[in-house]
């Protein structure tokens, strides 16, 4: 009996993608299914970076297709393209860059640096081209945690070049200005130095540009997530309600500037001990998940309260690099891929294409 396409696609459809919840074959991810006798070809093109997922998923696709009587061969070339995707209306793209993400928070010292200086590497691990803006300009630390220093290069004295840190490029105020200098920048003064760092930096051909936004939700903040073309926001918090009620007003902020929220990461949900492994709820337990489900957003992943996570941040390697096969790096790069797929499923950036047409009562 020859093997025909029906068929071959039927039991391709069985196969669902355990990152987005869906097949490959209702999605049109899977493409250009060719059959000849038993030799079969087709591609497969997600929407988000996957290097640790490709041969998983390659041998599922492939078990399937053999499931059909008469396949021999199988040949899947699996590949990954990133698009550019909405932002808020109104706002141009950057060019050279994709997809801005920013990580956000009510509240200081939750961890936010620390989660997008994970976040990025988790990207960059998974093969896509990622940036790393550290726009915290009261507490700038992602030199120290990329492990970056020095000035960055300008060649034409306007635009600036990001340091390589770990294969993801960094630029931050803190390599930029004095800490003294930058304290007292208020309000406008502050919007306006940060978005000419973000602006006058050539990005090389980013997927995803993580932006470490300033503690708070305060003028500066609202205004970056007013101008700042952004594809979504994550919100991070640690579990205790002050931090919470603080991470509330920030989905608040993002609501209302029409940002959409990738979702949430609880970040110090417990304390391992590095003695005995026992496990204790500093903060208190489940505060990040209710919160999450009380919001209708999506709960990204919980990170520990761990020695190593801080220990590895503060010494210019974070966790993703410094122990990439360790189960804290799996948390990370879990919350990457959740995030890379999120934005996927957005709606593609046409703001290029399509003219914008106002209208009012009057016209
Ligand atoms: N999961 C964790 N386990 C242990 N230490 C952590 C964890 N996350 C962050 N830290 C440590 O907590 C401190 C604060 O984290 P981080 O600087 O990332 O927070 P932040 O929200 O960016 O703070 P700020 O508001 O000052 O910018 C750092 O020393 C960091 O190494
Ligand atoms: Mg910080
Ligand atoms: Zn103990």
């Amino acid at each position: 009996m020859p093997v025909t396409e029906q068929a071959l696609t039927d039991a391709l459809k069985q196969v669902v993608d355990p990152n987005t919840g869906k097949d490959f074959v209702s999605t049109k991810v899977l493409r250009n299914l060719s059959v000849q006798g038993g030799e079969v070809a087709f591609d497969v093109e997600l929407g988000y970076p996957a290097k640790s997922q490709i041969a998983a998923l390659r041998s599922a696709l492939v078990a399937a297709a053999r499931s059909v009587p008469g396949v021999d061969n199988v040949s899947v070339n699996i590949s990954s393209k990133i698009t550019a995707h909405a932002v808020q209306r109104g706002v141009q793209l950057l060019p050279g860059v994709k997809n801005i993400v920013a990580v956000a928070s009510g509240k200081g010292g939750v961890g936010k640096s620390t989660t997008s200086a994970n976040l990025a590497l988790a990207l960059a691990a998974e093969g896509a081209s990622v940036g790393l803006l550290d726009a915290d300009i009261y507490g700038p630390s992602q030199a120290m945690m990329m492990g970056v220093n020095g000035r960055p290069e300008s060649s034409d004295g306007k635009t600036m070049e990001p340091l390589l840190g770990h294969g993801v490029q960094v630029m931050s105020i803190g390599l930029l200005v004095d800490q003294d200098q930058a304290m007292i920048w208020r309000g406008p003064m502050a919007t306006q130095a940060l978005e000419q760092m973000l602006r006058q930096t050539n990005w090389q051909e980013l997927d995803y540009l993580i932006v470490d936004l300033p503690p708070g939700t305060g003028d500066i903040q609202l205004t970056l997530s007013q101008r700042v073309p952004m594809t979504g926001a994550v919100i991070v918090t640690t579990p205790q309600d002050i931090a919470l009620i603080d991470a509330k007003k920030a989905i608040k902020m993002f609501e209302k500037v029409g940002v959409p929220i990738l979702g949430l990461v609880e970040n110090m949900a417990v304390h391992v001990c590095s003695n005995c492994g026992h496990q204790e709820h500093i903060f208190g337990a489940h505060g990040g998940q209710k919160m999450a489900a009380e919001y209708k957003l999506d709960y990204l992943g919980a990170l520990p309260l761990a020695m190593a996570i801080r220990e590895q941040a503060d010494s210019g390697t974070p966790t993703v690099v410094a122990e990439p096969d360790g189960e804290l790096a799996g948390i990370y790069k879990s919350v990457a891929r959740q995030v890379a797929v999120a934005i996927a499923q957005k709606n593609k950036d046409f703001s290029s294409k399509f003219p914008t047409i106002k209208v009012s009562k009057d016209t």
